[in-house]
């Protein structure tokens, strides 16, 4: 296959050193690719006004996917307060990149998988094996939000019943999007001999959005006959993923609820450490390690690379290159079940490129008992 083009955004924080970390495995792995760095972060934010750069959204679309770390996101008010003095009273509002990157890309789907590795010792229970499909543009994430009630909606009376002084969030429900995700759940239950997909929502009491939603979902459900299909309210949804994890395949669901329930998935599996996503559209792409920027560790080399790895290794498989991505998820199992090198999540103290340098090896070793 030719030479891919990945636009490399580490971004800040952990950021970097996750990103070096998959580096390492795609390089062993014999992953061919340039990689073309891509401003994106905290300190763009700080010194431009803009955490995600226009030269970095061009650089989005000269490039086949891309790859992104993690970077800060701070308050509101913390924000304004940390801008170049020369940004100050320009109204500008920090929202988050990533949000941004999958609004304007319209990565639709947002593909978190949880998968209990055998042998690691943070799984709530083995044989854990399920996908989170999380509507990735629209719902709570709009950015329609008002810290006071704007006059003109006082027009409406339920509106007028509240306090002066409530801040409101819109959310936005269409039944293209919410059926394109459902679309995307069964697709991959079908490519993927899995049985069941569950749709998750609040009908009950957000019934103008969720109905939207749960009308789509059973519209494309009936499409798929082949496929189990079920319907559970998002409160409920919790409790029954902790009682029985193993029996969920496929979840999908409105934005907010799929973030809120993909870190409750990667918790029976590990943690963030092992969370990894793919923000993927019609024919672009976003792969990451869904977990956040950890200040608290940047430069300690001591976080667990694997959600990195593993995120890289999804970029591999949508790129086309299964056999690649196939030896990466093999040197990870490789390595969580051997136990030897595990970070301090894990119990362990190995660092962050040691786990990336053993992933490599393994990687390595299959290639010289293949050759
Ligand atoms: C995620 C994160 C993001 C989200 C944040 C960083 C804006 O929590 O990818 O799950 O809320 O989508
Ligand atoms: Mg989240």
């Amino acid at each position: 296959m030719s030479q891919h083009r990945i636009a490399w955004l580490p971004g800040d924080g952990i950021g970097p050193e996750v990103c070096a970390a998959a580096r390492v495995v795609l390089d062993a792995a014999g992953f061919d690719a340039v990689y073309l760095n891509g401003d994106i972060g905290w300190e763009f934010w700080c010194s431009e006004g803009d955490a995600l750069p226009q030269r970095t959204l061009d650089l989005l679309g000269k490039t086949d996917c891309a790859f992104f770390g993690a970077i800060t996101s701070k308050p509101a008010s913390e924000a304004v307060r940390e801008l170049a003095p020369q940004l100050h009273d320009r109204g500008l509002t920090y929202r988050s990149p990533i949000v941004r990157m999958r609004q304007l890309l319209d990565l639709y789907v947002c593909l978190r998988p949880c998968r209990a590795l055998p042998g690691n010792p943070l799984n709530y229970r083995e044989d854990i094996d399920l996908v989170v499909f999380r509507e990735n543009t629209e719902g709570m994430y709009i950015g329609v939000e008002f810290p006071k009630i704007p006059e003109a909606f006082r027009e409406v009376a339920a509106v007028r019943q509240l306090p002066a002084d409530a801040a409101i969030s819109i959310r936005s429900i269409t039944p293209r999007s919410s059926r394109r995700i459902v679309e995307a759940a069964f697709q991959y239950a079908v490519k993927h001999g899995r049985r069941r997909v569950t749709a998750v929502h609040k009908a009950n009491v957000l019934r103008a959005t969720c109905g939207v939603f749960l009308e789509a979902a059973k519209e494309v459900a009936a499409r798929y006959p082949q496929i189990q299909f079920d319907t559970a309210n998002v409160d409920a949804m919790c409790m029954w993923l902790l009682k029985n994890p193993r029996d969920y395949e496929v979840i999908v669901t409105t934005n907010l609820f799929g973030d809120i329930l993909s870190d409750l998935c990667a918790q029976m599996v590990g943690g963030m450490g092992f969370a990894y996503s793919g923000n993927i559209g019609q024919t672009y792409a976003v792969f990451e390690p869904t977990h956040g920027s950890a200040p608290k560790y940047a430069g300690r080399s001591k976080v667990n690379p694997l959600a990195s790895i593993l995120a890289a290794k999804m970029m591999v498989e949508w790129l086309g290159e299964a056999e690649i991505a196939a030896r990466i998820e093999r040197a990870v199992e490789d390595v969580v079940a051997r136990g030897v090198v595990r970070t301090y999540d894990m119990g362990g103290s190995a660092g962050t490129m040691d786990i990336a340098h053993a992933v490599a090896e393994s990687v390595a070793i299959r290639d010289a008992v293949r050759a």
